[in-house]
């Protein structure tokens, strides 16, 4: 593995990229709230893994999703556990961002220099949402099915653009094939395809300018 790291370093110079990566100054008197950003970052991987997993065996059709999924859970070797890290791993998820945006509003983190991270943040809180709404659905069960009608009928309540959006979530005027198709493409391929290259902008910014420390006491 080394030689294969100097091998690479000699011919494009990657081991200070890596060292100042890897190897960063830590303010002092940082400790566990300051984790809270990092393992939202590892169950985003998680996600992203059981996810493609789960892609290889769904059917997003209403005749075919809950038995798909049925499939996953009895036939599939480690179908169930990697069904049940995605499932808990999405409840998981909103747990810790909104951990993570707790400990960065009351430390004051969002504050000059690091206000650009903080609203890429909160363009993440509404994507990470957006991934736990439309997954919701996939399972096609009598639970997901009317959590959804009654989640879109919300998102129609919104003044003057209400029933557009509505239009957009199903597809139609109700649910149905076209909004399991929808929500599908929209967990898998538009919400990866916004949050990805943000999640990397957001870690761009928290190395470059660093991560910020304790308040001082006067
Ligand atoms: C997918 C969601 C997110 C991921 C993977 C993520 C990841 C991270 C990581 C790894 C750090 C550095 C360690 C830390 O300070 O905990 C960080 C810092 C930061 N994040 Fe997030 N984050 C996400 C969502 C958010 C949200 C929702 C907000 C606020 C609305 C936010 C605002 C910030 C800010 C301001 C910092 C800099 C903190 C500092 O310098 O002390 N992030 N984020």
């Amino acid at each position: 593995m080394v030689k294969v790291l100097d091998w690479l370093d000699e011919r494009l110079s990657i081991k200070p990229f890596f060292e100042h990566l890897l190897f960063r100054k830590m303010p002092k008197g940082i400790n566990w709230w300051w984790t809270f950003g990092s393992a939202t970052l590892f169950l985003l991987i998680m996600q992203l893994t059981t996810g493609m997993f789960l892609a290889i065996y769904y059917s997003a059709s209403p005749d075919h999703a809950w038995d798909s999924i049925r499939f996953i859970e009895s036939e599939v070797t480690f179908g169930t556990l990697i069904r049940g890290i995605h499932h808990w791993g999405s409840s998981g998820m909103v747990i810790l961002v909104l951990a993570h945006m707790l400990r960065v509003f009351f430390m004051g983190a969002y504050k000059y220099p690091r206000e650009t991270t903080w609203i890429v943040g909160v363009v993440l809180l509404t994507l990470v949402l957006g991934f736990g709404f439309t997954g919701y659905l996939l399972p096609w069960d009598e639970k997901a099915y009317w959590a959804t009608v009654v989640g879109t009928n919300m998102a129609e309540q919104a003044p003057l653009i209400g029933n557009f959006v509505l239009k957009v979530l199903r597809g139609g005027a109700d649910l149905g094939a076209v909004t399991l198709t929808r929500f599908y493409a929209f967990h898998v391929l538009f919400l990866p395809a916004i949050a990805l290259p943000l999640v990397s902008v957001h870690l761009f910014m928290v190395v470059k300018q660093g991560i910020s420390g304790p308040a001082k006491k006067k």
